[in-house]
């Protein structure tokens, strides 16, 4: 990186503004780096170094590599030295308020020129951006967790985002070695709205009376690394069920992000999963794959293939757009436009027809098939 690299500002050194503080610096920006807590500031050089340690222990990293990250880390007491950025990331607490005072804040000190991002997962960024002297400066680059492992990054302008902010953003991000991926500034982005019917269709099944044990063999056997509810424990069922509940609302309790009693009653068992010992599954793993486990795949694949059609067809994205980050934010074998290539449209529309004409009425809807799909 040469001396005129970029100087990346993050704001918020928690889970996420910590990692992705550090995959700017490791990248070789200069990084400058607050957070109102003051013991989170002052503990901010030190968990960073333990992290590059690990990497060192497992024979990732060199010592020299850790040593150039850790020098391009400036950690500052006050926004005020916060002049010379032209990306700041914000990763603090998820408060519409907050997020917005800090950016009012943070125009008073940076030049027009430079970005203002956010890490929300759910605040629209236009929401954000609203009532700033410069809104078209203000994105979503959207990491995911850790930030440091996970290669994708969602970017989501709003309405007047300015070209030359998403190119610059996504320029930076990209040679930081991120794979990004542009996206409406839709409820969910791509991946944490696409995945809904990954879990949701499996507790449709749940509560049908297929066991956890069926329903993850199935995702087994078609590909997947791990099951939808092995995910949600891994996830945490309450982080699920928070999710749920705001793309519910959201979209204005669309019966496709429909919340499913089994999972609010895991919650309320405090059946959470890996982090409370017990969860769907785990602690056990899923048996061998049911004789139907081709058709419990199929269905749970048509109900993502249609979600990502109806995200396609709101505009800002690409059927490729979206296959990627499925692929990279989950870890899936394949997105959901490539399972389409895979199952065909016949399968797919006669399945969702099918589950149509099974369900109650209140319910019906969750399946009528998306523009681009029918
Ligand atoms: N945790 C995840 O998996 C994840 C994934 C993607 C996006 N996000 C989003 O990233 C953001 C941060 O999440 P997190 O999990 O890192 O939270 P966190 O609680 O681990 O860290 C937030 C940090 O921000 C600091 N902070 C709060 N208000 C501040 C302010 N006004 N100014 C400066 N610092 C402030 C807190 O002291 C804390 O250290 C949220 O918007 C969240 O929705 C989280």
């Amino acid at each position: 990186m040469t001396a005129a690299a970029p100087t990346i500002g993050i704001i918020g050194l928690g889970t996420m503004g910590l990692g992705i503080a550090q995959v700017y610096a490791a990248a070789g920006f200069p990084v400058i780096a607050t957070d109102a807590h003051a013991p989170a500031r002052e503990t901010a050089r030190a968990r960073m170094a333990d992290a590059l340690n690990a990497r060192i222990t497992a024979g990732k990293l060199s010592e020299a590599a850790r040593d150039a990250t850790l020098s391009h880390l400036t950690i500052a007491e006050t926004l005020a030295e916060f002049t010379p950025c032209d990306l700041v990331i914000e990763a603090i607490v998820e408060r519409l308020d907050a997020k917005k005072s800090l950016f009012r804040s943070l125009e008073t000190i940076l030049s027009p020129a430079s970005i203002l991002a956010t890490n929300t997962s759910s605040i629209p960024v236009r929401e954000i951006a609203a009532g700033l002297a410069h809104p078209d400066r203000v994105l979503a680059l959207h990491f995911f967790n850790p930030p440091t492992a996970m290669k994708l990054v969602e970017l989501a302008p709003h309405a007047t985002t300015a070209t030359k902010h998403i190119n610059i953003a996504r320029q930076i991000t990209e040679k930081a070695g991120k794979t990004v991926i542009e996206c409406p500034d839709r409820p969910g982005f791509i991946v944490n709205r696409c995945a809904r019917p990954f879990y949701g269709e499996a507790l449709a099944l749940l509560s049908e009376g297929r066991s956890a044990s069926d329903i993850d063999a199935a995702m087994l056997a078609a590909g997947y690394r791990l099951g939808p509810l092995s995910l949600i424990d891994l996830i945490g069922a309450d982080i699920n069920l928070a999710a749920t509940r705001g793309l519910q609302a959201a979209m204005a309790n669309h019966p496709r992000y429909h919340v499913f009693p089994a999972l609010e009653a895991q919650v309320a068992a405090g059946h959470l999963g890996r982090k409370s010992g017990q969860g769907f599954l785990h602690p056990t793993t899923p048996g061998p794959a049911p004789a139907d486990a081709a058709q419990i795949a199929l269905r749970i694949e048509a109900t993502l293939i249609n979600e990502a059609h109806w995200l396609l067809s709101e505009g800002g994205t690409t059927a490729a757009g979206i296959d990627t980050a499925m692929k990279l934010g989950l870890n899936f074998p394949r997105g959901p436009f490539e399972a389409l290539a895979l199952h065909g449209r016949p399968a797919v529309l006669t399945t969702l027809s099918a589950l149509q004409a099974a369900a109650p009425q209140a319910m019906k809807d969750r399946y009528t098939p998306a523009p681009g799909l029918a």
